[in-house]
């Protein structure tokens, strides 16, 4: 699997490389090429996962909008997004041209959101989407979708029915996760990817009190989500993608080990923007040497 030749399949698709773009933290890929080169992205990219974009276009939270905690980041962008119909247009048809996966991160305030956005993308080529369902569901008084396994099981047979490409559903590490997992297999999902962050807040300053609010990432939840991947994996034959403070080798590798099959790397990118190679190549050499000892 982490050779360079090898493919990995995930659903009805194959990536070149197990290391995915995480969602959000490669803004809308515009930049990729001032970083990589070509023939970086299709060897190291597996795939990548887009902003999150929503029907209309979102202008996200006012600042401060992150904070370095200690061994993390707290985010709180908003889902600032420019529209699923402009991302289409201005900003897909580059990403295309890299010849990589690109999965389409999505989220919507009520189900019918989500099934209008899989309607626009019916008419185009796009054939992998993400489902964020750690967003609040207004229907429902704001709780997260996540929270409420009968309205995942809904939102996600609607998206089956008219959508035959790859279907991940983006788990959220808050609500009944078992059961939420339980349901994607039912409905037809083809992936899980474990997990979005977790909410978190900070204090900036003490007078005048100021605090942030939002989403923690980065190494501080590895071993929550190592957690949340190894018993998800016991109990779902849907493939996993591991998201959660991957910044070496080493943590994809530990997330392979308890049965992870692809990896989002995310908060790294903030801080190197070529994370993604060295962490591949780090988890080669691991995988490597594991199946040497396995022999
Ligand atoms: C700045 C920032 C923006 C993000 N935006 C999104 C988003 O739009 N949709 C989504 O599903 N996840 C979003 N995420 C979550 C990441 O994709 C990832 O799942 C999470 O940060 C955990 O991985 P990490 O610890 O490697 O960052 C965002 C994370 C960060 C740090």
């Amino acid at each position: 699997m982490a050779g360079e030749r090898s493919t990995l399949k995930v659903g009805p698709l194959s990536f070149r490389s197990p290391f995915f773009l995480a969602s959000g933290t490669w803004g809308l890929g515009d930049s990729l090429e001032r970083y990589f080169t070509e023939e970086e992205i299709r060897t190291y990219i597996g795939a990548f996962v887009t902003k999150g974009l929503s029907l209309e276009p979102m202008e996200g939270n006012p600042p401060p909008r992150l904070a370095e905690t200690p061994c993390g980041l707290i985010n709180s962008i908003g889902l600032e997004n420019p529209g699923i119909k402009v991302f289409l247009e201005k900003y897909y048809p580059l990403l295309k041209s890299y010849e990589v996966p690109i999965i389409f991160n999505l989220h919507g305030k009520t189900v019918e959101e989500f099934l209008a956005l899989v309607q626009i993308l019916k008419e185009t080529d796009v054939r992998s989407i993400e489902l964020n369902i750690s967003c609040p569901n207004v229907a429902e008084g704001g709780i997260a979708f996540s929270q409420s396994p009968e309205t995942v099981a809904r939102l996600i047979r609607g998206v089956r029915e008219s959508f035959s490409g790859l279907l991940v559903v983006k788990l959220s590490p808050i609500g009944p996760i078992m059961e939420v997992a339980r349901i994607c297999e039912e409905e037809g999902a083809d992936a899980l990817t474990i997990a979005n962050t977790y909410p978190a807040m900070a204090i900036l300053s003490y007078s005048p009190l100021s605090i942030i609010k939002g989403g923690l990432s980065g190494p501080a939840i590895k071993p929550l989500t190592l957690r949340l991947v190894y018993e998800l994996s016991q109990k779902s034959k849907l493939p996993i993608i591991a998201s959660g403070g991957i910044l070496t080798g080493r943590d994809a590798f530990e997330y392979y080990l308890v049965g992870a099959r692809a990896f989002q790397v995310g908060t790294a990118n903030l801080i190197d923007p070529r994370a993604v190679i060295r962490i591949y190549n780090e988890f080669v050499e691991l995988m490597e040497r594991y199946e040497r000892l396995s022999d």
